[in-house]
């Protein structure tokens, strides 16, 4: 008996201090497989090397300026060393290492990096990095910290492939430079694709230039509404004129940009639906023919595009052909949800293609909900043949859907479920977990105004992607990715407020393996590492998690607040 209760409390001994040992890498999201040596390395003055004809050039330059950047936080010099060293930071490339699996062999003398691509490499240096003082983040010499990472070997790959995050830039418009900073908060969370939603009812944001009206009128709308948007309710208006747009140049720009962070940017031009502003632009392509207005209230419109119309297919297919000389994407968005089908119901054009086409409904869909399925074929058909794949949002769903599509579920978990089910890959959105519009807080009163709902730290972190799919088809689950719709977001404080921590949150569910989520060590890394980090890059985030609430009134400026030629 006695001796049962010393190995009892020798094995709680033993469990306690592999719990705290793991905590203190307070790494976000937590590396996969950490075993905690003794001791410290220390990273002041290390010399760095790399093997510089087995790395390319990119990652040599990624790697120069983690030396660099460490030279000017510790003010001892790191040197760095072209063929492979045995001391200090070594980069050594590991084909044997899965695409995006990184390992760090930290001793007392230095620390060995592998690695087998470019992701690998930047994820590797991203946690030695957080393992580090977050003064680190603060980018200037700090001499009253100790510039070490525990003793440790780590050896860390992602659960998911596809780790997304999506942003709305229509709604209210963000600058390059704003996007960059939110591609650098990705980056600092090992995700690896931008879902940028770029055309919208209420702006039209990428230059085309086949099509000049779409930015020349549908990317300004004149006044923007006040307040919390009630379906059928008409609201108050500021009557100030909002907008802007991204030249071409710029979108190359924030593309090179991510891909220089392990980033691919995944362009969404959200079609039959959801396209006011390209209407107004070019009202020919509408079913009424207009006139139209960009929109200047939220909530969901009648007015889409007229697939009765040759004139549509030539618009999209020149707008997608443009969209893909900018994105080297393999996916390309085409949005595809809450489209209604009220004017194609009416319309001479609409009936007389669905005549043509021998569409009828049946008990499950309307002829015209069959006439969605037809633009989005003939889309995917255009797509495909240029190299690409389409990802649309669940309500591709309805009806036929072509071979080879991606499927975001939004609406719940439920079109991933079916999705995989029939045989179609997925990524999952659901807005039950993963929609970063909601509150936060339940202190919903002291919080910035947000669409509704109520999503918390601890709902996100909760989320399992594979939960209810069936284990033969959880192969076509790519991954997973929030969203950020901006109605009720103006500002990039409010922006980053709505993102962080929450974000933190999806990048464990994005990247960690379900034995190792453990919602308590992941409080604890937040709260006394991760919120010193964002203090230390100057960012914006919810301390709901400790009892604050709300933004300061600059973060929290209204909308309406902001003319196009202020922003
Ligand atoms: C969506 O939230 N309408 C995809
Ligand atoms: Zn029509």
């Amino acid at each position: 008996m006695k001796k049962l209760s010393i190995i009892v409390a020798a094995l709680a001994m033993l469990s306690a201090a592999s719990c705290s040992e793991k905590a203190e890498i307070d790494v976000i999201p937590s590396p996969n497989q950490v075993s905690l040596g003794k001791g410290v390395c220390n990273l002041a003055g290390a010399t760095f090397s790399y093997d510089a004809k087995a790395l390319d050039p990119r990652t040599a330059r990624h790697i120069e300026d983690f030396a660099a950047d460490l030279f000017t936080v510790t003010g001892k010099e790191s040197k760095v060393e072209t063929s492979l060293s045995e001391e200090g930071i070594s980069f050594t490339m590991d084909k044997s290492l899965a695409d995006e699996e990184y390992t760090l062999d930290i001793t007392k003398s230095g620390i060995k990096v592998a690695a087998s691509s470019f992701n690998g490499f930047l994820y590797a240096i991203v946690t030695i990095k957080e393992m580090l003082p977050a003064a680190f983040f603060e980018g200037k010499e700090n001499t009253s910290v100790k510039w070490t990472v525990p003793c440790a070997k780590i050896d860390d790959k992602p659960r998911f492939a596809y780790r997304g995050m999506h942003l709305d830039v229509c709604r209210h418009f963000f600058t390059v430079e704003e996007v960059k900073k939110y591609l650098d908060v990705m980056a600092l969370h090992k995700m690896n694709t931008f879902h940028w939603h770029l055309t919208e009812d209420q702006g039209w944001r990428m230059e085309i230039k086949s099509w000049p009206k779409l930015t020349e009128i549908g990317a300004y709308r004149n006044s923007t509404m006040v307040g919390h948007y009630v379906d059928g309710v008409s609201e108050p208006q500021d009557s100030i004129r909002y907008g802007g747009f991204y030249t071409q140049e710029q979108l190359r720009d924030v593309v090179a940009y991510a891909a220089d962070l392990g980033i691919t940017v995944m362009p969404e031009v959200d079609l039959p639906g959801h396209m006011v502003a390209a209407l107004a632009s070019y009202p020919e392509l509408g079913c009424t023919g207009g006139p139209y207005e960009v929109r200047t209230t939220w909530g969901i419109a009648d007015d889409v595009l007229c697939p009765g119309k040759e004139i549509t297919f030539k618009f999209i297919e020149d707008v997608l052909t443009e969209v893909m000389d900018i994105f080297p994407s393999e996916y390309i968005s085409i949005g595809g949800d809450e489209c209604p089908k009220v004017r194609w119901e009416n319309c001479p054009d609409c009936q007389k293609r669905i005549k043509e086409l021998g569409l009828k409904a049946d008990s499950t869909l309307t002829a015209e909900q069959k006439l969605q399925n037809y633009v989005t074929s003939r889309v995917q058909k255009f797509v495909n043949s240029k190299g690409r794949k389409i990802v649309g949002w669940d309500e591709i769903l309805e009806g036929d859907l072509a071979e080879g599509a991606t499927v975001m579920s939004w609406r719940g978990v439920s079109g991933g479920i079916e999705a995989a089910k029939r045989g179609f890959d997925a990524i999952m959105t659901p807005n039950s977990y993963l929609y970063f519009d909601y509150y936060q807080s339940k202190e919903k009163d002291k919080e910035p105004l947000a669409i509704g709902g109520y999503l918390p730290i601890d709902t996100v972190y909760t989320y399992d992607p594979l939960k209810g799919i069936p284990a033969e088809d959880q192969k076509h689950i790519l991954g997973v990715q929030a969203n950020l719709w901006t109605e009720y977001i103006a500002t990039p404080e409010h922006l980053e407020y709505m993102l962080l921590p929450r974000m933190d949150a999806l990048s464990e569910v994005q990247w960690e393996e379900p034995s190792n989520k453990d919602f308590g060590r992941f409080e604890k890394s937040l709260t006394r590492h991760q919120f010193a980090i964002y203090d230390a890059l100057g960012y914006t985030y919810s301390k709901d998690l400790i009892g604050q609430y709300g933004l300061s009134s600059e973060g929290k400026q209204n909308p309406s607040k902001m003319s196009a030629e202020e922003k």
